[in-house]
């Protein structure tokens, strides 16, 4: 690997780390207590947040060109997203089978399936991220998978977020969340819902350049 690579994967690795500790440290202040099923919430999390700054790393960069430097990070940056969803589905599958039991991923159906759907399309896009892959699909397919592919693993997590996830909002804004050994101050808002907002801005940007390109091709 030459040197400009290791520092790229370097940067890439340090802002995943940092969203990681971001979210790790609120998850602790709001709960007063650190363990595997909080750090797994962290991964999930950071999952989504860096696979968001990769999706939008390129429309902010045709707008802000001095953005064009971040558009090489998208590769590290999606590998990135992929490996912690993947530590995060690993660890909610296999290593916490007191909270995440068979019957609940039965009963949670349809957030099984998304998040599988998820991790299947980021597993896909990582096999055909190298260079030999580019020449071998040709630049324009190689490209329309992987933003296809990147827009609709991102739709897959924001359901996936919402499925398990809005029942305990409609809690939090209902005032009813309880303070338990857990979760020592309830008052905060759950880590999932900025998730939530930060996904929630991206899709909607996302759409927002949409429209307005299909304005202005067929005005
Ligand atoms: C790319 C793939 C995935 C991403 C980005 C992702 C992301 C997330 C996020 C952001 C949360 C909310 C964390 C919180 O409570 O603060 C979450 C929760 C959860 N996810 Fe995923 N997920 C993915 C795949 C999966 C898969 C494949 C499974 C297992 C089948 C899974 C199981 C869970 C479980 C059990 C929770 C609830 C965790 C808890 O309440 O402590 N996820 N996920």
């Amino acid at each position: 690997m030459n040197k400009e690579l290791m520092v790229r994967w370097l940067r890439a690795l340090l802002a995943t780390i940092i969203i990681f500790t971001i979210f790790s440290v609120y998850l602790f202040l709001r709960r007063e207590i650190y363990n595997l099923g909080i750090a797994n919430k962290a991964f999930g999390s950071t999952a989504a947040i860096v696979a968001g700054i990769t999706l939008l790393i390129g429309p902010v960069s045709r707008i802000l060109p001095q953005f064009g430097k971040a558009l090489v990070y998208r590769r590290s940056l999606g590998i990135l997203a992929f490996l912690t969803g993947l530590i995060h589905a690993v660890i909610s599958l296999f290593f916490i089978p007191q909270r995440f039991t068979i019957p609940f991923f039965l009963k949670e159906w349809p957030a099984t399936a998304t998040g599988l759907l998820a991790i299947g399309i980021w597993f896909f896009l990582t096999t055909i991220s190298k260079n030999d892959k580019i020449k071998q699909l040709g630049g324009s397919k190689w490209i329309m998978l992987q933003q296809r592919g990147g827009y609709i693993a991102f739709l897959a997590v924001f359901a996936h977020l919402i499925f398990l996830k809005y029942a305990g909002w409609i809690e939090w804004f209902g005032g009813k969340t309880q303070k338990t050994p857990n979760l020592a101050n309830p008052q905060y808002p759950p880590a999932s819902l900025f998730v939530f907002l930060i996904m929630a801005g991206i899709i909607g940007y996302r759409i927002y350049l949409k429209l307005k390109h299909d304005v202005q091709s067929h005005g």
